[in-house]
């Protein structure tokens, strides 16, 4: 299991030095080299830039002239991939989180398209995350949790005049129980509570697929493979490239995939049960978008939970993807809920906090692995095990990669087939080109300290810390967060020589 946060602080590490190819070299390189993603589509190169939620779109999840803008800078740096952020697959509000879950949402995103296209000048590949998710409420202030939120059932009254040697609190009327609650002492809460209200009542109110008592959980089997499947052919019309099933994090496939599921349904418990919607979401998609479409999904190696799901599920999991007929699979580590930290009154947990999280986008702050290509072993396992089965299906790595030759050196050894860098994309979109064009030393490096990721926390417009330095307000093509302290897109780079 993962080591305690006290023990990991110990160590900062340094961004590691760098020793850049030449033209040639880069030329040369496996990264930069072409690989085939299902049966014709070409990516130019292995690099690859994950999903990344940059909170530009509006309230109601359409397209923004800053959402284009975001993706076009990233195109300008021509990754083989790109995948645009976690797309939600129904049509509910969402806050600024970009939406696939009706017609209305294609022509923007086909504006995306056209955008990143254009923006690479036609070398990248443009894929879409889709993502459900399930219900997350704010940690609620207690005196509107006890007098408004919290159901006063019968056990919890039994558990009452059980605790206060009282017969009365098993009739007595529900203000009374309410008032009672408010003002208890928290002995007595973690007494006559159940787990999941106290939960409700520290971290907010929040969902699960083993929910069966929920008419809506209950039928998520039912509901989700054509939600999935109507989003990818929207992604279809819209002309991405591919679409990427979100099955990694936080949210409902993971869930599904997840050891912890307990679902009785013949939906949870044993590995075929828990991979069973996963797949049957895979066949949807699949049928809806053709056998030359590519579709990869991205899950976890290792949910990084107690009790959650570890590598052997993952890759048990990875193999039944590929002989489901998936044309990639991007692996990533935690980011899950279970361990999340206590979020403030009025705010709602987040799944990159506790130690899932560290390990989903590690730090530098770390311990004596350091951050540094630390999940790729995942990725490897994975990989290992599909070769071994026969499957040719190319496995993605993520997660501390920020100089060519870890890229290089995980091709080498065969551990992944691309390699994808969020956050060092992120700091620097250019960097993917300066490479190849023999200019690394002008990469401007990720410092792997988060301040993008407290951003992405609070959904404020995730920005590079590195950028700011260059922030000049007077600039008047420089454009500025909503907050007026920060810019909103990296400098601009122009390549000295032509490619
Ligand atoms: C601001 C931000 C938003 C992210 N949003 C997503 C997302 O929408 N979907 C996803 O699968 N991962 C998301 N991630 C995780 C990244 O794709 C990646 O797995 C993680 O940052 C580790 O890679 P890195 O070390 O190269 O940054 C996000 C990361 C950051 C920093
Ligand atoms: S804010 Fe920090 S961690 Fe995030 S991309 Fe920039 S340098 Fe890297």
């Amino acid at each position: 299991m993962s080591v305690t946060a006290p023990e990991r602080k110990r160590v900062r590490h340094p961004v590691p030095p760098a020793k850049w190819p030449t033209r040639e070299e880069a030329a040369r390189s496996r990264w930069f080299s072409p690989i085939t993603l299902g049966t014709r589509l070409v990516a130019a190169e292995r690099t690859w830039v994950p999903a990344m939620v940059p909170w530009r779109a509006t309230d109601d999840g359409f397209v923004t002239q800053d959402v284009l803008d975001w993706y076009a800078r990233f195109a300008e740096g021509q990754p083989g991939v790109l995948v645009v952020e976690a797309t939600g697959i129904r049509d509910i509000p969402s806050g600024p989180l970009l939406r696939i879950g009706d017609d209305r949402f294609v022509p923007g995103l086909s504006r995306l398209v056209e955008t990143v296209r254009e923006a690479s000048r036609g070398r990248t590949r443009i894929f879409i995350q889709i993502i459900d998710f399930l219900t997350v409420r704010r940690r609620p202030e207690p005196e509107k949790y006890f007098m408004r939120y919290l159901e006063v059932t019968d056990p919890l009254r039994v558990q009452l005049a059980l605790w206060l040697d009282d017969k009365r609190w098993r009739e007595a009327p529900e203000d009374e129980v309410r008032g009672f609650l408010r003002e208890a002492d928290r002995v007595t809460l973690e007494t006559v509570l159940t787990d999941r209200e106290l939960e409700a009542l520290d971290y907010g109110y929040r969902e699960r697929v083993w929910d069966l008592h929920l008419p809506w959980i209950r039928e998520l089997p039912r509901v989700l493979p054509g939600l999935f499947a109507e989003a990818a052919r929207r992604a279809q019309t819209a002309g991405f490239d591919g679409v990427e099933l979100h099955y990694a994090h936080a949210y409902t496939m993971a869930s599904f995939l997840s050891r912890l599921n307990t679902r009785t349904d013949g939906y949870g418990g044993t590995l075929p049960h828990r991979v069973r919607l996963p797949l049957a979401v895979l066949a949807a998609v699949r049928a809806r978008v053709g056998p030359d479409y590519p579709v990869g999904i991205r899950y976890l190696g290792d949910e990084v939970v107690e009790g959650g799901s570890r590598v052997d599920d993952a890759v048990w999991f990875g193999i039944k993807f590929a002989e489901g007929g998936v044309d990639y699979l991007s692996v990533s580590k935690g980011g899950r809920f279970e361990d999340a930290k206590q979020p403030k009154i009025g705010e709602a947990v987040y799944p990159y906090t506790g130690e899932s999280g560290y390990e989903c986008m590690p730090t530098v702050l770390s311990d004596a692995r350091g951050p540094f290509g630390r999940n790729v072993p995942l990725a490897a396992a994975i990989r290992r095990a599909l070769r071994g089965a026969g499957h040719t299906t190319p496995v993605v790595t993520s997660g501390g990669i920020t100089t060519f030759e870890q890229a290089e050196g995980i091709l080498e050894r065969g551990e992944a087939d691309c390699v994808a860098a969020a956050r060092q994309s992120l700091a620097d979109p250019d960097w993917f080109r300066k490479v190849r064009l023999g200019l690394g030393h002008l990469v401007r490096r990720c410092e792997f300290t988060n301040y993008c990721e407290g951003l992405d926390q609070r959904h404020k417009q995730v920005t590079c810390k590195l950028w700011d330095r260059k922030l000049d307000p007077t600039e008047p093509t420089v454009r500025l967060a909503s907050d007026g302290k920060r810019r909103l897109l990296p400098p601009s780079w122009t390549a000295p020589s032509a490619d």
